[in-house]
């Protein structure tokens, strides 16, 4: 019997930081990955490393969400070619919340508008799944903990707003055809790596987020770790977040996949996180005791913006797409470590 043919996706972002991880699983589940990436913040060598961890060339277009003609003729092409796309896996969009306060109309002509221009594309062509990178952020201050998706959306900025934004439109989207299907997945903290050392987080400049400071500190390009507030009301006064293995995320994407294969249509809104709290002296010190590693540190003020603690409740991941995190802190900076010792320069080297 003939096998049967592996189901094309369209990747937007494929090249980034979380896109590079789930092409390996969507590979490994037997999916024919597309990218599509305008490499902004992506790296081409992620990619040729993702070819050479699974043995399969990628097909890769260098272009943008928003240009609407390239988007008609890779779905137009894929399809003449007796494979069309049959869904999409959405995650180029720009993810800096300092940014998006000083420039947000990037942030809404990137996030929002190019979102429509995928979406108009994907009715053109007949494609109706589509699994979207949306973000814990979209609940903006806790009301209560752990967030459960029925927590009010009231996001406290563009970049927020920008992923509040595209979950209404993909639901009033949905509701206007049932074949349609959504499945927006809000991410708690992603850090980590590939545990090949191969693959990882490679921000540009000075990274704004927690764990990447902590390894480019371990690794001696950075003197030390400001910690912004010791006066919370947590465990020790330091904020409070719910890590995520980037591979359990990368996961989370493939049983999304399966789920909305496997439905008739509509919309879903998914927290993906472990349901855990860790504080930053807590991931300090596991990163520090699995490094070997002495990470220098100094308190600072509170950063504007910031919560005092956050984490998710994961019952709907597992109830709706049979999906759990089983990745351990220890995991996250073992692997994370691993990456940024191997690759000091992130993908420079
Ligand atoms: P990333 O910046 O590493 O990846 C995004 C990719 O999209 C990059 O490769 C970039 O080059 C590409 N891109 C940006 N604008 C584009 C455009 N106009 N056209 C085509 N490609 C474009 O970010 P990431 O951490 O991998 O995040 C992926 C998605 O997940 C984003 O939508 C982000 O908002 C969301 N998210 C990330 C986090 C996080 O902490 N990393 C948390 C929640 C949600
Ligand atoms: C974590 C904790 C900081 C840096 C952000 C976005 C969110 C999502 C994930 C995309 C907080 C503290 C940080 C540092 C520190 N991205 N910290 N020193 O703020 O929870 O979430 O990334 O969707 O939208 O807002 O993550 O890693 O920046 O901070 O003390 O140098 O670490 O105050 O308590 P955050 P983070």
């Amino acid at each position: 019997m003939p096998l049967a043919p592996s189901p094309t996706l369209l990747v937007t972002g494929g090249a980034g930081y979380i896109g590079s991880h789930t092409l390996i699983e969507l590979i490994q589940a037997g999916y024919r990955p597309i990218v599509l990436d305008n490499f902004s913040n992506g790296s081409a060598h992620a990619l040729k490393r993702v070819e050479s961890l699974t043995g399969h060339a990628l097909e890769v277009i260098e272009g943008d969400i928003r240009d609407a003609a390239l988007l008609d003729t890779v779905f137009h092409q894929t399809k003449a070619h007796g494979a069309p796309i049959q869904g999409v896996v959405h995650f180029a969009g720009l993810k800096a919340v300092g940014e998006s306060v000083a420039a947000p109309l990037d942030y809404y002509q990137t996030n929002v508008a190019g979102t429509l221009t995928l979406l108009q594309a994907m009715d053109q062509a007949q494609v109706h799944t589509i699994v979207f990178s949306s973000s814990a952020t979209v609940y903006g201050i806790p009301r209560e903990q752990p967030y459960t998706e029925m927590h009010p959306i009231a996001p406290i900025n563009p970049y927020g707003q920008t992923k509040a934004m595209v979950e209404q439109v993909l639901r009033d989207w949905c509701a206007t055809l049932p074949a349609r299907r959504a499945i927006c997945l809000r991410y708690f903290n992603p850090i980590g790596a590939h545990p090949s050392g191969m693959l990882g987080e490679a921000p540009q400049g000075i990274p704004n987020n927690l764990f990447p400071f902590i390894t480019q500190v371990a690794v001696g390009k950075r003197s030390h770790l400001n910690i912004f507030g010791n006066d919370y009301p947590t465990v020790d006064g330091t904020g409070v977040r719910d890590y995520i293995h980037v591979l359990d995320l990368a996961v989370g994407h493939v049983k999304a996949l399966e789920h909305a294969r496997g439905t008739t249509g509509g919309f879903a809104a998914v927290n993906l996180g472990t349901g855990r709290g860790t504080s930053v002296l807590e991931l300090l010190n596991t990163f520090s005791a699995i490094s070997g590693r002495k990470i220098p540190y100094e308190f600072q003020p509170r950063r504007p913006g910031d919560i005092a603690e956050c984490w998710a409740d994961p019952s709907t991941a597992e109830a709706l797409l049979g999906w759990k995190a089983t990745r351990t802190l220890e995991d996250m900076c073992a692997d994370g470590w691993r990456w940024q010792s191997r690759n000091p320069n992130g993908y420079e080297d």
